[in-house]
C-alpha cells in the first residue's frame, strides 16, 4: 500500500533533514555555510539552500569511504542478486518497474550494481549504467549480453560524472543512494547532466518516520554500513532540493521504509 506525502510532511523533513545536516557538521567540526527554508519559485515547493565552505579534509575521507564501498561491493557482488531478490519480494515489489517505466530519452542509471533494472525499461531509451563496482559491472555486462540489451554499462564514480552538462533525459536511481559515500555530490552530479526540464526517478530504503521502526533502523545502522555499505537512516529529501531539484511525487510503503520519487530539473 502505497502513501502519497503531503506537502507539509515534504516541508516538515526539509526541515528535519537542515538540522541534523548541521549537527552532522558540527559534529565532524566543518563549516556548512548558510541554510534556510524557502517557499519555491510555483509556491508549492520547499527548498534547503545550502552553501557549502570546501572541505579538504571531508572531501579525503570520502575518497576513502569511496575506495571502501568498492572494496564491500567487489565482495558483495557474486551473492547480490540472490539477496535483493528476497528484499524485492518483501519490500520493493513493482517498485523497479516503476522507476524504469517513466525513463524516457537519453537515460542515465547511476549506480547500476548488477544491472537488475534492464528489463524493466522501455524498448526506445538509450540507457548508459554507471557502477563503482568491477565485480558488480561484470555481471550487469553478463545480464545485457545474455538479455541481448544494447546498454552501455561504464565503470565510474557518480559522485565525478564523465558526462557534459545537460546530456541526458532522465537519470534513474534504485537503491544506490544509501550506499553512495556523498549523496550531495552525486545528486549534483545528476543535476548538472540532466536536460533542464529532465526527470531524475529513483527507489530507495529510507529511514522511517514511524519512531518504533527508525529506532529499529539506528539499532542496525553501524552494522550495516559496516558490512554492507548500506545507510539506513537516509532520505533523500535531504539532499535532493538542495542542488536544485523539484519534487513532483513521493511515496512511502512498507512502514515508510521504502519511497518512490519522481522529481525534476527546473527549467
Ligand atoms: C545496493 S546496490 C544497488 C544496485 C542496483 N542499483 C540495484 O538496484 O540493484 C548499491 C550499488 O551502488 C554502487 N555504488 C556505490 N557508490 C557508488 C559510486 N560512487 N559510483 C557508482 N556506483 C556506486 C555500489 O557499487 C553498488 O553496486
Amino acid at each position: 500500500m502505497w502513501k502519497s506525502v503531503e506537502k507539509a510532511e515534504v516541508r516538515e523533513g526539509l526541515q528535519r533533514a537542515v538540522k541534523a545536516r548541521d549537527k552532522n557538521e558540527r559534529q565532524m567540526g566543518v563549516e556548512g555555510g548558510r541554510r534556510e527554508l524557502r517557499q519555491g519559485p510555483l509556491g508549492n515547493d520547499w527548498m534547503v539552500w545550502s552553501y557549502a565552505s570546501a572541505m579538504p579534509a571531508t572531501r579525503q575521507s570520502i575518497e576513502q569511504e569511496t575506495a571502501r564501498v568498492r572494496a564491500v561491493q567487489d565482495k558483495q557482488a557474486p551473492k547480490y542478486d540472490r539477496q535483493i531478490s528476497f528484499f524485492e519480494r518483501i519490500l520493493f515489489g513493482d517498485g523497479r518497474a516503476w522507476v524504469c517505466s517513466q525513463a524516457h530519452g537519453q537515460v542515465l542509471e547511476l549506480a547500476c550494481g548488477t544491472a537488475r533494472n534492464l528489463p524493466h525499461y522501455p524498448a526506445d531509451v538509450e540507457l548508459t549504467g554507471i557502477e563503482l563496482s568491477t565485480e558488480m559491472l561484470t555481471i550487469a555486462r553478463k545480464r545485457a549480453q545474455e538479455l541481448g540489451h544494447p546498454a552501455d554499462l561504464r565503470l565510474g564514480d557518480v559522485q565525478a560524472l564523465e558526462f557534459p552538462d545537460g546530456s541526458f533525459d532522465t537519470v534513474t536511481c534504485t537503491l544506490g543512494f544509501c550506499t553512495i559515500p556523498d549523496t550531495t555530490t552525486a545528486a549534483r552530479e545528476a543535476f548538472r547532466v540532466l536536460r533542464p526540464g529532465g526527470r531524475l526517478l529513483m527507489l530507495e530504503h529510507v529511514r522511517s518516520p514511524a519512531p518504533i521502526v527508525r529506532a529499529g533502523q539506528r539499532l542496525l545502522e553501524p552494522l550495516a554500513v559496516r558490512f554492507e555499505a548500506d545507510h539506513l537512516l537516509r532520505e533523500p529529501l535531504d539532499y535532493l532540493p538542495g542542488v536544485g531539484f523539484e519534487i513532483d511525487e513521493m511515496k512511502r510503503s512498507k512502514w515508510g521504509i521504502v519511497e518512490r520519487l519522481r522529481a525534476h530539473k527546473p527549467g
